[in-house]
């Protein structure tokens, strides 16, 4: 989904699109809404001044459930850029098991290729239609006169195409190619208006290899993401395969191969690599997870430490290969998150701390910014709440005062127990409404008006036993 043209999109129409997801949280947005709009700056201008011109990475630190996360994720909804969201603690040190920290360059790569495949299959959509439509009409009326295809197969044993005499037509031969020609013209207009859909056609795929071949490699090749199957089926001619299904399935499996054949995979790669190269995004989630604990014990801070010195190059700019080629990763676009409340971003090494130059800080969520959160996104909760509810006909309605007492019980238990910030919210929704949830069908045509009470009835208690809440909210 994309909404503006990049053009468009400045950063005051970013945090606008931003602020329709998440309340509050003005430095985080103004600070992601800078840095996109910088890619488009930089792009414009001439090679010798871009190529000093660095992204700032950005560092987003704050306690949990405040909208770290659904930045990224409505950002990467807004970008036309390769965009990959990944998690810090997925990856492990070079040499031990486990997903080394270039495959996020890797993925992001992955990403720009899909993208670039997405754009170049719609440009040759049209002409990928009308040639699945001949294949398919092919398939439904076998095109030429048997005494043709005999010395079609005759000319392929004998090698001599040229050989097929230009007999004049008999009249009655004639006469057959005519309607011939004629009934593939009406069977066109019934394929296109899909009567034909649901009838059962056997068409010719072509079958690709990469499935047959278990993937054997030798160390780096795993590495590169490469895996020998997918290399040999560029090689091998395709295995061709007959196979009966529906019309519309045809069509679509025509289609999708036509398109292919269209599209110049080679252009499509060096593409995809410029791409994620000057216009890449990575988004490394949960960072302070690979930090150091700070005091001295080994195990796991090893690793992590590990993690984080092999994340240095990668960010600070260095070749990665991938399947398609190498990719420079100095104008790729970093931002970070974490938490970090049980460790500082102090914590990470020095060098590492140098290279997310940017800090922006997220606030805890208020009592406030909770009511605000319950009513305003496009998504709220409440809002899907009422749609899920709307397909059994109930309708389901919030008073101001329902609201703020929601509100008010998710802020004091997270006062009172952890604060998880808006995750709090899910669970008391998810309690308030239950009944709700399960009587729904049996309520069909009602009107339900949650208020205060409704809030205080079902939730109070809840708040009030200690050991209750401790399980259900
Ligand atoms: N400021 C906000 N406005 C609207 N919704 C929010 C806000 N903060 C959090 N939420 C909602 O709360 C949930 C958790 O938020 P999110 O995943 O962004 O947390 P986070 O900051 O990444 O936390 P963590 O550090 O635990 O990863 C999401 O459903 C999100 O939509
Ligand atoms: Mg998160």
């Amino acid at each position: 989904m994309t909404l503006y043209s990049e053009e468009a999109l400045t950063p005051r129409k970013i945090v606008e699109y931003l602020g329709r997801y998440i309340v509050g949280q003005d430095k985080a947005k103004r600070a992601v809404a800078i840095a996109l709009r910088n890619r488009f700056r930089r792009r414009r201008l001439p090679s010798e001044i871009a190529r000093e011109i660095v992204p700032k990475n950005i560092l987003m630190v704050g306690p949990t459930g405040v909208g770290k996360t659904e930045i990224a994720r409505r950002l990467s909804e807004l970008v036309k850029a390769p965009f990959v969201k990944v998690e810090a603690t997925k990856y492990t040190e070079v040499g031990y098991v486990g997903r080394d920290v270039e495959s996020m360059i890797r993925d992001l790569v992955e990403r720009s290729v899909q993208m670039v495949r997405e754009r170049k299959t719609a440009e040759v959509q049209e002409e990928a239609e009308a040639r699945a439509e001949e294949r398919l009409l092919d398939a439904l009326l076998p095109p030429r006169r048997a005494k043709e295809r005999v010395a079609d197969v005759m000319s392929f044993f004998t090698g001599q195409t040229t050989e097929r005499r230009e007999e004049p037509l008999s009249e009655e031969d004639q006469r057959q190619e005519h309607q011939r020609t004629a009934t593939r013209e009406r069977l066109r207009q019934m394929l296109r208006e899909g009567k034909l859909d649901g009838r059962e056609v056997e068409i010719e795929i072509s079958e690709s290899l990469q499935a047959g071949i278990p993937l054997i490699g030798g160390p780096g090749m795993d590495e590169m993401g490469m895996n020998l199957g997918e290399m040999l089926s560029g090689i091998l001619p395709k295995r061709k395969k007959r196979t009966r299904t529906t019309v519309s399935d045809a069509r679509k499996i025509l289609q999708a191969e036509e398109a292919e054949k269209l599209v110049d995979q080679e252009s499509v790669a060096q593409e995809a690599l410029e791409k994620a190269q000057e216009e890449g995004i990575v988004f490394i989630d949960e960072l302070d997870k690979v930090a150091a604990t700070g005091s001295a014990h080994g195990g796991p801070d090893v690793s992590r430490e590990g993690v984080q010195r092999d994340l240095l190059p990668v960010i600070e700019g260095c070749n990665v290969n991938t399947k398609y080629g190498p990719v420079r990763t100095d104008h790729i676009l970093f931002i970070a998150a974490g938490a970090f409340q049980k460790v500082k971003p102090s914590d990470l090494v020095p060098e590492l701390q140098g290279r997310i130059p940017l800090r922006v800080e997220l606030n805890p969520l208020t009592e406030e910014d909770l009511a605000r959160i319950l009513v305003e996104p496009e998504n709220s909760l409440i809002r899907q709440y009422q749609a899920l509810l709307s397909t059994e006909e109930v309708s389901l309605e919030f008073d101001d005062d329902a609201i703020r007492e929601i509100a008010s019980l998710a802020a004091r238990m997270n006062r009172e127990m952890e604060n998880i910030g808006a995750r709090r919210l899910h669970t008391m929704m998810e309690n308030l409404l239950e009944d709700l949830q399960f009587e729904a069908p049996e309520m069909r045509g009602q009107r339900v008006l949650v208020d205060a009470r409704f809030v205080r009835e079902r939730l109070e208690r809840l708040v009030a036993d200690s050991d209750m809440r401790r399980y259900m909210l």
